[in-house]
């Protein structure tokens, strides 16, 4: 079984789908986790879910577009839990842009900032707080940024979203060669279609998509949110030692039918 015992993990997004997943499966392998959302009310009910069943969280308000608020999300973490080992990035908004010559540019630009940008930020801040308060442990933290399939071959009337997302790619690759001589991992998961409460509410409007989103993997079924944290907690934990800058596809075979 991987164990995260005595680690503090932070999740962005935390508050709901994948994210809340992955705040309860880091907290089943042990760690404290810091549940961080802009919707409050969801952001404490993962909390309240992770308790109830014996975990140890707390909910830190933030709007990870903010940069004042990103640090002090860091710092809270730090300061309430006692340190920061592991972070996941899973804060983004998706949003689908239609054909690029019908949108604008306020379009592109916000789905840049929601999920490249506010990402790099997050990044910036954890990475600062694991180098300042974990020096002299062998492995200093590791990050693991929530990507999409979206990212791999690009995706079409999703331009903005697919090219934010391999962005992302490419900031977990960059920064994981920046920083993989100083202790810090710094990893991708690529899920593909996961029946979030989002797809779900989308599924209801839409429900001849199910099928089309069942076959997109060769496993004739969409993924689970559980089944995206499962990897992020691999990927967090010392059974991940050797691996980093990697963008990993959690998407029942999608990516490669
Ligand atoms: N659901 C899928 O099929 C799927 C597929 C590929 C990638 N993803 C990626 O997985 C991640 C999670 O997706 P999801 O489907 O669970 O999303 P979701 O919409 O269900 O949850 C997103 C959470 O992030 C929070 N959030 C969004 N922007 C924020 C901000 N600026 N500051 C703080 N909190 C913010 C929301 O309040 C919400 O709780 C995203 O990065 C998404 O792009 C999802």
């Amino acid at each position: 079984m991987i164990s995260l015992t005595d680690k503090v993990a932070l999740v962005t997004g935390g508050g709901m789908g994948i994210g809340r997943a992955i705040c309860q499966a880091y907290a089943e392998a042990g760690a404290r986790v810091a549940v961080a959302d802009f919707n409050a009310q969801s952001g404490q009910q993962t909390v309240q879910l992770i308790k109830d069943a014996g975990g140890d969280a707390i909910f830190i308000e933030a709007d990870v577009s903010d940069e004042s608020a990103v640090q002090t999300m860091v710092q809270s973490t730090v300061e309430q839990l006692g340190g920061l080992h592991a972070a996941c990035n899973s804060a983004a908004v998706s949003r689908g842009s239609g054909p690029i010559h019908e949108y604008t540019r306020e379009v592109f630009d916000s789905t840049l900032e929601m999920c490249l940008t506010n990402t790099w930020l997050c990044m910036k801040y954890e990475i600062a707080a694991m180098l300042e308060h974990n020096q002299g442990a062998e492995t200093l933290g590791s990050i693991v940024n929530i990507s999409s399939n979206a990212s791999l071959k690009g995706q079409a009337y999703n331009t903005a979203y697919a090219s934010a997302k391999a962005g992302v790619n490419v900031l977990t690759q960059s920064s994981a060669s920046e920083y993989g001589g100083k202790g810090i991992r710094i990893n991708a998961v690529s899920p593909g279609v996961i029946r979030t409460p989002g797809i779900e509410n989308y599924l209801k409007e839409q429900p001849h998509q199910a099928e089309i989103f069942d076959r997109a993997s060769v496993m004739k079924r969409m993924g689970k949110p559980e089944e995206i944290a499962n990897a992020v907690v691999f990927l967090s934990s010392d059974r991940a030692s050797f691996i980093t800058g990697q963008i990993l596809s959690v998407d029942g075979g999608m990516s490669v039918k």
